[in-house]
């Protein structure tokens, strides 16, 4: 049976037994923040489990897609290494929601597998939780197991929950014996993690509700949710022991195979990118794109361990990407998001895999730099920072290559440099001790929608965060008023500044926060005595809060167009709307071209043209929603919201201040548009006065530069393609000259070309090394045109070994081995690719012994 058959027979033989067949939900649970993805069949079915959701039906089957990396089911790093794990699976389940329980859910487990597929029953084996008496009894009793085959095991494999909270309960697991051709014990047994025994079906006995402190309360009904991995299954009734034998990855290894070039199928490396490549594809399909934390930097980690194992294949171009349409051809069918999304998913992996290629070879560079210094079996902390911070390696694929060169990961010694650059950043980011919040500065009713100018009382004051009954001349403080027309900084939009004035009195606020429900107006008090119930007139600064307003709306106009422009993806993730500039972060994959930014910046003046009117009203807030408002994602909204629209170019929540028509904005321009982030951009824009005057600026500049050049401002765009066109000529003329240099010594190297083992081998010590040593190799590779090449540097004490084969060798030597090899003898290791490779030394006296050995070694593997 084929896997599509076997998934296909799973759901009929539920249907039958009156379950509803449910589709796949998205990787994504809505609405389940405990969750990083859907691990389990049964996540989107966690509400029903807990009593909080009705649906039509009491008994469900599916084929659920699901990840397990970076959350508490994480099985990210053993890919590559076992038989059978992976990142991405199908899980098919059936599920009763308070309707049978054990012994049917048993039954129908044993049928299934005996009756249906036709396993043989003295190849299962069953494990039940060792408290579970009742599970026991129907297995033995009813359904004949043989006790020979049966176990009782503990919490640690039979308990089952989803996360850290929500419904659980104890389980029950059935097992397929691949034979004793395979390595591995029964369930229970020391060696029970080798590939003998495998579980194929996980039954759960649904009972309780987790809470956050570990308390344990029963369901309202007891349940069940079983799950089986489609490709566990499909290695068993293919008669391999291997998922990745399985119709499913073959032809993923074999695409994979193809572009690199590997004719054996069994390696690691090509496993762990067919198994990457569906977890990848359909996260993005399913609305996660590459980030620095969260979903998406798991889905880096991901795609970048894939990356790693393509280099490692020796890929030297982005090549993730077209495995996508392999992918498609096995599953685009049962999942059509596939075909739908796939030219947006390859978008995305390649620009990642680019990106991450940038600086992927000098990341490695650097770490066996360091291995060829250290003596240690452990990479040093410092290094695993550096790795990370420096050259984008998530921490799980230093691990990973530490596994495969058998270092240890100084973990503790990493967190602890991640945790002073933190400490670094808040140390950044903290505001003056003015600005730390106080704690029950009471309420401020905020008047500033509707004037600039109004009376207000103190109903608190501070003085260096501490409550004061007075301030006196020359002191700093914050002055919270009953009413005030000062805005306080949220949104995005920054606290009005302005004056509270009183006869004699003259407090200056350079700024307003929130303090809770109070607005705190931060400044200094220039003239006269103030206390707790006096009476002052509040003025906001008319021009600065004019400015910012003319920010705020364009701010608005800008997310529209952008949405309207680039697709309804695109989401706010940051703002700020200060009187001088705005600047607006947002969720969108590549930089936009420069034809679709003036489109986006000429329809924002549009709207300014039509002078349309800005409206604010207070509606409930799924109304809001209904009318069109955009709400930002993951904010928190109260029940009655504040929409402003934009005549009906613009609708958002918002609590801001804003222009009385989009006319007083007077001209929008964007300045500057930059990627801030994997995933996230940000423009940066100015209105009204600033936009004139940087116009000016700009047209000014450009006279002086024509002047500068001595021609008139018309010809500047001429003459500096003429001058870069020149610089650019200068530059190739520069470095035919270097290679022609880098070649002539290269040609006297090529005398030294020995045949051995009817292989043509040039080993020797050459002057200089540095980064210029591997383009020699390069070189002197070419020019053998078969063959293979090793170059000695010494520097001081230290021995810089470069090795590398033609391809039409790699199969035969690998410049990995030999390098490590040579690395040996001279007291230092490192590693590589088959085609090449480097590494370090330190003992310069060696390097003539070192450079005999070769002969010896070319003649050994010619021989293997
Ligand atoms: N939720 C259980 C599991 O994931 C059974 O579906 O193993």
């Amino acid at each position: 049976m084929r896997s599509a058959q076997l998934r296909a027979s799973f759901l009929e033989f539920f249907r039958d037994r009156g379950h509803t067949v449910v589709p796949s939900a998205p990787l994504v649970p809505g609405n389940d923040p405990t969750l990083l993805f859907t691990n389990a069949g049964m996540v989107p079915f966690k509400e029903v489990f807990l009593g909080g959701e009705e649906r039509g039906y009491q008994r469900a089957v599916s084929s659920q897609r699901c990840v397990r990396a970076g959350g508490k089911h994480n099985d990210l790093e053993n890919v590559g290494y076992t038989a059978r794990h992976h990142t991405f699976f199908e899980m098919l389940g059936n599920f009763s929601f308070g309707d049978y329980f054990k012994r049917e859910a048993i039954e129908h487990a044993w049928r299934y597998l005996t009756e249906v597929i036709t396993l043989p029953p003295e190849r299962l084996w069953v494990t039940v939780y060792e408290e579970d008496d009742e599970a026991e009894r129907i297995w033995l009793e009813e359904i004949g197991v043989d006790p020979q085959r049966f176990r009782r095991i503990g919490a640690h494999d039979n308990f089952w929950s989803m996360g850290d909270t929500g419904p659980c309960g104890p389980c029950s697991e059935i097992f397929y014996d691949h034979g004793p051709g395979v390595a591995g014990g029964p369930p229970g047994s020391p060696d029970q993690d080798g590939d003998r025994y495998i579980e194929v079906w996980n039954l759960v006995f649904m009972q309780y509700d987790r809470d956050v402190e570990g308390q344990l309360t029963p369901l309202p009904r007891p349940s069940i949710d079983t799950g089986m991995g489609l490709e566990r299954l499909a290695a068993v009734v293919q008669g391999v022991h291997d998922n990745y034998e399985t119709d499913l990855f073959v032809p993923l290894i074999d695409a994979a195979g193809e572009i690199a070039g590997v004719a054996d199928r069994r390696s690691a490396s090509l496993k762990v990118v067919a198994d990457h490549i569906r977890a990848c594809s359909f996260l993005i399909a399913d609305g996660v794109l590459p980030a620095t934390e969260g979903r998406g930097y798991v889905l880096r980690r991901i795609i970048r361990r894939a990356v790693r194992h393509g280099y490692q294949l020796g890929i030297d171009q982005p090549f993730f990407y077209r495995l996508v349409q392999p992918l498609e051809a096995v599953m685009g069918e049962a999942y059509p998001e596939l075909p739908r999304r796939r030219e947006f998913i390859e978008k995305i992996l390649h620009q990642e895999e680019r990106r991450f290629r940038e600086t992927l070879e000098d990341g490695l560079e650097l770490l066996d730099d360091y291995l060829s210094r250290t003596d240690r079996d452990c990479i040093d902390g410092e290094v695993v920072f550096k790795l990370y911070d420096t050259h984008g390696f998530p921490v799980d694929l230093t691990a990973d290559i530490a596994r495969e060169r058998q270092l240890q990961v100084d973990y503790a010694g990493f967190e602890a440099r991640m945790a002073e650059q933190r400490e670094r950043a808040r140390a950044a980011s903290r505001f003056g001790s003015a600005r730390e919040a106080v704690v029950d500065a009471g309420e401020s009713r905020f008047t500033g929608y509707e004037t600039l100018a109004d009376q207000g009382q103190i109903i608190s004051l501070y003085r260096d965060g501490t409550s004061v009954q007075r301030l006196s001349a020359g002191e700093e403080g914050m002055i919270v008023l009953d009413q005030t027309p000062f805005y306080a900084e949220s949104g995005g939009q920054v606290g009005d500044r302005g004056e509270l004035l009183a006869a004699g009195v003259r407090f200056v606020v350079t700024d307003t926060l929130k303090q809770g429900e109070a607005h705190g107006h931060l400044g200094r008090l220039e003239q006269g005595e103030l206390s707790v119930g006096d009476v002052v007139s509040a003025q906001v600064d008319e021009q600065l809060r004019a400015a910012t307003v003319r920010n705020h709306s364009a701010t608005h106009l800008l997310h529209a167009a952008l949405r309207e422009s680039l697709g309804e993806h695109v989401q706010q993730k940051g703002s700020l709307v200060a009187p001088e500039r705005l600047r607006f972060d947002y969720s969108h994959y590549e930089a936009p071209d420069e034809a679709t930014l003036q489109t986006i910046e000429r329809r924002v003046n549009e709207q300014i043209q039509a002078n349309l009117p800005a409206e604010a009203e207070q509606m409930g807030f799924d109304e809001a929603l209904d009318a069109g408002a955009v709400a930002l994602f993951g904010e928190k909204y109260g029940d009655t919201v504040r929409v402003i629209s934009l005549g009906g170019y613009s609708c958002e929540l918002c609590g801001g201040t804003h222009v009385r028509r989009s006319g007083d904005i007077g001209l929008f321009k964007i300045v500057h548009e930059t990627g801030i982030a994997g995933g996230v951009r940000r423009i940066e824009a100015v209105t009204g006065a600033r936009a004139v005057a940087w116009a000016q600026q700009l047209d000014a500049q450009q006279r002086r530069l024509a002047q500068t050049l001595r021609i008139s401002p018309e010809n500047l765009e001429h003459k500096v393609a003429q001058l870069s066109e020149r610089a650019r000529e200068q530059e190739k003329e520069i470095e035919r000259l270097k290679q022609k240099l880098a070649t002539q010594t290269g040609r006297s190297l090529l005398d030294e070309v020995r045949e051995i083992a009817g292989v043509r081998v040039l080993a020797t010590a050459v002057e200089g090394g540095g980064k210029g040593l591997r383009d020699t190799v390069d070189q002197l590779k070419n020019q053998i045109g078969s063959g293979i090449v090793l170059l000695l540097a010494t520097q001081g004490e230290k021995v810089q070994i470069v090795a590398g084969v033609t391809k039409d060798l790699t199969d035969r030597f690998s410049a990995g081995t030999l390098v490590n090899y040579v690395a040996e003898q001279l007291g230092g290791r490192g590693g590589g690719r088959a085609d090449f490779a480097q590494a370090g030394g330190r003992n310069p006296q060696a390097v003539p012994d070192a450079l005999e050995s070769v002969a010896a070694w070319v003649a050994e593997q010619a021989t293997d």
